[in-house]
């Protein structure tokens, strides 16, 4: 597979990584699906994860969780998002792991608030807990990075995770059904394939009755025929990003969330919901209505060219992306738009 390859080493480039760490999946939501069904649950094991993830990440744990006999618990890192600090969401992630938790699956971005984790800070607080542990008692750090691929240039390396989750088909610009799963050493060897891969030696294996073991990246790539086309595309996203900068995409990312969280605050028909701080948030923005029908303002947004979305969570906010192909013009008509339709 020459051309999973050249994916693999453009996504290993882009992310600082192994290349033969890095499984290539469909989207996001196979990606952790195969991970926590790949991780040996054990009956009385805790899981730990937040009311901010999206469905992908709770419908995977609650099914794999289910399979196992293990726990799934979801704490709150913060109650009013704009307020959300990094010492607070650290503080109460740690105070929330017991000596029985084995995964702690997190998003970077949320895509139900647009807060942005701190990663790094979450990561130490994780290996604090796992200081004295024997191996198969360690707790691993999942991550669904999805929001932040290709809007925040931080690396798996920086963020200090064991598992980075993501499609590559929302900011990084990559066809549908694209998407990777990278592994530090230590957590991949925890993942089972659930999928069978076509790749060599799995492959190979079976045509010859040899037993060679797979590594990470090829043995939890699905096989079967895929959308191959779209697959071996994701070279040229992650070629795009790496032509600009990764560090030049997310100070955009960022100069252009800035611009329209600063128009938004001063809109007095809305609330805004996604931290002001640069550190806690990346290119989603989210607001609440302070009157009528968010859905009504998404469609009437909709009819004046500007696309915004319903977050699709029980709290639900207006919610808009600043990405790289997103103008400082059409981020203030957004303004002045939800400015007039709120009045
Ligand atoms: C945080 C988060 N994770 C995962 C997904 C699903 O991504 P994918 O389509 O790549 O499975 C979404 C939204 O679609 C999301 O907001």
């Amino acid at each position: 597979m020459e051309h999973d390859d050249e994916v693999r080493a453009a996504a290993a480039g882009y992310l600082g990584v192994d290349a033969a760490a890095i499984a290539l999946t469909g989207s996001t939501t196979m990606g952790l699906g195969l991970v926590y069904h790949g991780l040996a649950l054990r009956p009385g094991d805790h899981v730990l994860t937040t009311t901010h993830d999206f469905y992908s990440t709770h419908e995977a744990l609650r099914l794999a969780a289910a399979r196992a006999g293990a726990e799934v618990e979801q704490v709150a890192l913060y109650d009013d998002p704009a307020a959300a600090s990094a010492d607070e969401v650290t503080g109460r992630l740690a105070a929330a792991i017991r000596p029985a938790t084995r995964v702690v699956a997190l998003t970077w971005v949320h895509s139900s608030t647009g807060v942005k984790l701190p990663v790094r800070a979450i990561a130490d607080a994780v290996a604090a807990a796992n200081a004295g542990r024997a191996d198969a008692d360690r707790a691993i750090l999942v991550l669904d990075a999805v929001h932040g691929l290709g809007a925040d240039a931080a690396q798996p390396g920086d963020l200090g995770c064991d598992v980075f989750v993501s499609g590559t088909h929302k900011w990084l610009f990559g066809p549908r059904g694209t998407g990777l799963v990278w592994a530090a050493a230590g957590a991949g060897v925890a993942v089972a394939p659930t999928i069978p891969s076509f790749t060599a030696p799995s492959f190979v294996n079976w045509f010859s009755g040899d037993d060679q073991p797979s590594p990470f990246g090829v043995g939890n790539t699905p096989g079967g025929y895929q959308a191959f086309e779209h697959r071996w595309a994701a070279t040229e996203a992650f070629a795009f990003h790496q032509a600009i900068g990764p560090d030049r995409v997310a100070a955009r990312t960022q100069e252009l969330a800035t611009r329209l969280k600063d128009g938004l605050a001063d809109v007095g028909g809305v609330r805004l919901v996604t931290p002001r701080d640069p550190g806690l948030s990346a290119g989603l923005v989210c607001v609440e209505v302070a009157r009528g029908d968010p859905s009504e303002l998404v469609r009437q947004l909709r009819d004046a060219r500007i696309v915004a979305s319903l977050t699709p969570y029980r709290e639900t906010y207006v919610r808009f992306g600043t990405s790289i192909v997103t103008t400082p013009d059409q981020v203030d008509a957004a303004v002045e738009a939800v400015d007039e339709l709120t009045r």
